[in-house]
């Protein structure tokens, strides 16, 4: 059984993140979806239990997904959660520099593949920190997250 795990922040996930994990539940057993709670980065949209939420509504048609929380190391993560290989998306070249420095990191560290799943070009603009901006003015995302997200985004604005 392999099981892949897919680190990120998701603040908030958006359709990108959700192509990325379809196509990995494809290739893999099971894939285990980690939001980060990381106290040194500033104050998250989301509080972390809301991302979670979010998060398993969204993913709840995807029968070899879970979801976890997660603080520390990635490799730790994954190593206690038998997972073998670490799924990233990739949307543009611009995230390849940044991604690979991890990847390399996380191999040096355990051992632990990463595997690059290249996001369609129609996702290739979407990034989480572009959705929290235009949200937060009341802007209309969407067609860019799941509905579970752009329910708690319009929440936001009211
Ligand atoms: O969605 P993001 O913010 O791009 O995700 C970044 C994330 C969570 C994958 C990265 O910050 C991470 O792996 N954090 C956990 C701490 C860790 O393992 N750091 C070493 C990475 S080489």
């Amino acid at each position: 059984m392999t099981i892949a795990l897919s680190p990120g922040s998701f603040d908030p996930f958006h359709n990108g993140h959700l192509e990325v994990v379809e196509r990995a539940s494809l290739l893999f057993d099971e894939v285990i979806v980690a939001s980060l709670r990381n106290p040194q980065k500033a104050e998250p949209l989301f509080p972390i239990e809301e991302r979670e939420l979010m998060l398993a509504e969204s993913l709840a048609h995807v029968k070899n997904v879970r979801i976890v929380a997660m603080s520390g190391l990635v490799v730790d993560l994954a190593r206690e959660l038998g997972a073998t290989v670490i799924v990233k998306g990739l949307r543009a070249v611009s995230d390849f520099e940044a991604e690979l420095q991890m990847a390399q990191m996380n191999r040096q560290l355990s051992g632990i593949e990463t595997l690059f799943i290249p996001t369609g070009a129609q996702h290739a603009y979407i990034a989480s920190r572009l959705i929290r901006e235009v949200a937060r003015y009341g802007g209309d995302v969407s067609s860019m997250v799941p509905e579970p997200v752009n329910r708690r985004l319009k929440g936001l604005t009211k």
